[in-house]
């Protein structure tokens, strides 16, 4: 239909994205994509378990078809993610026998040594595109406000303690051309506790000389949290300790509540709640554009809300921009023409 685009709306400000997913980039999905977002991320298909599940084996047809759409389109890409402790297979913290690995100075080695081969190996094989990626998350959610060092305690963290951190930022940036920058990549960055683990974290970085360039927010935020203006202070506190570091938000979406009372299904979703959620677009990317530059990019974790990773059996949220029929809702009217919420 004649409506204007997202991402176009925003263009003085900040490239606007979406994920790509199997099935999500052909047909009037794929035109929803092409038509309203100039940035694309995998929302899978470049993860470790989609990219090597058996050791040495690796399957790129998923993640090849989402860069040769992204290329044959004009929209630009953010790579998603080089080490995260989610959708890893088994194999990478077990010894040859099925064994889980224990900590040692050996299996510190091994697992590094896994870790290394799996970034060089995908790096290049994306290497021929590269000059469409702008970002990579390089390392996601390593966080745990809980531990009194802020460190998760992941395999990757249990068998290489902060190692796994440092190298595969260095393996990146040997590999990627500059205009490809290096992101730390986690949820929840507003929260007090969990931003003083950031700063430390990217402090700790900073001093070892790791080559990481931004900060991804991930923002899959709820109507009731975080305020608008704590968004405001994080980015700004960040940009403050940190300057010139890049500050993207990369995965947003806003669910009704954290948590519930839930709607069962869809239809129970009332037409104030979504007119709710438009008012918290409308000023969560008040927000954005009032940083003036801090913020250099936002990806939305979803188009539609007929694909979202938060509407499960029991569960219907509606926390994108168009609904299950791809038409615009008051979230879209919040982001591209406020006058016109309900
Ligand atoms: O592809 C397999 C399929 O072969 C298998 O039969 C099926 C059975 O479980 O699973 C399928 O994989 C699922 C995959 O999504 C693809 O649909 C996984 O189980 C499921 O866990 C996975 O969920 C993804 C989740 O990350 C975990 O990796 C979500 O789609 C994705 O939206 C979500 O995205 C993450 C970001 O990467 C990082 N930040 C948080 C964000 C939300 O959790």
């Amino acid at each position: 239909t004649n409506i204007p685009s997202v991402a176009q709306s925003q263009l003085a400000y900040f490239p606007v994205g979406t994920i790509g997913y199997n099935g999500g980039i052909t047909g009037v999905q794929g035109d929803l994509v092409v038509k309203h977002f100039n940035s694309l991320v995998s929302e899978n298909n470049m993860k470790w378990g989609s990219l090597q599940a058996q050791p040495g084996v690796f399957t790129y047809a998923n993640a090849d078809a989402e860069v040769a759409f992204a290329k044959a389109k004009g929209l630009k890409l953010r790579g998603h993610t080089l080490a995260w402790h989610e959708q890893m297979p088994a194999w990478v913290f077990q010894d040859a026998n099925g064994q889980a690995l224990t900590p040692s100075p050996a299996s510190k080695a091994l697992v590094l040594q896994r870790e290394v081969e799996h970034i060089t190996q995908v790096l290049n094989h994306f290497a021929p595109h590269v000059a469409s990626f702008y970002a990579w998350d390089v390392v996601n959610e390593v966080i745990d406000p809980a531990q009194a060092d802020c460190m998760r305690r992941s395999p990757w963290y249990l068998l290489t303690g902060t190692d796994f951190i440092d190298t595969a930022f260095r393996t990146a940036r040997a590999l990627l051309p500059a205009q490809v920058k290096l992101y730390y990549n986690d949820y929840s960055t507003t929260d007090v506790p969990k931003l003083a683990c950031l700063h430390k974290l990217v402090a700790g970085m900073k001093a070892r000389g790791v080559p990481i360039d931004g900060i991804g927010h991930q923002m899959h935020i709820s109507l009731a949290y975080p305020t608008p203006a704590s968004v405001n202070n994080m980015v700004r506190s960040l940009a403050t300790a940190f300057p010139g570091i890049s500050q993207q938000v990369t995965e947003m979406d806003i669910k009704v509540s954290d948590n519930g009372p839930f709607y069962a299904s869809y239809e129970d979703i009332p037409p104030a709640v979504h007119a709710q959620l438009g008012y918290a677009w409308r000023n969560y990317f008040n927000t954005f554009r009032q940083l003036g530059g801090l913020i250099d990019s936002v990806t939305i974790w979803g188009q539609a809300d007929n694909h979202t990773w938060l509407t499960t059996g029991s569960r219907a949220e509606a926390p994108v921009l168009f609904d299950q029929s791809l038409k615009a809702k008051p979230a879209y009217w919040g982001i591209v023409d406020p006058s016109k919420l309900p």
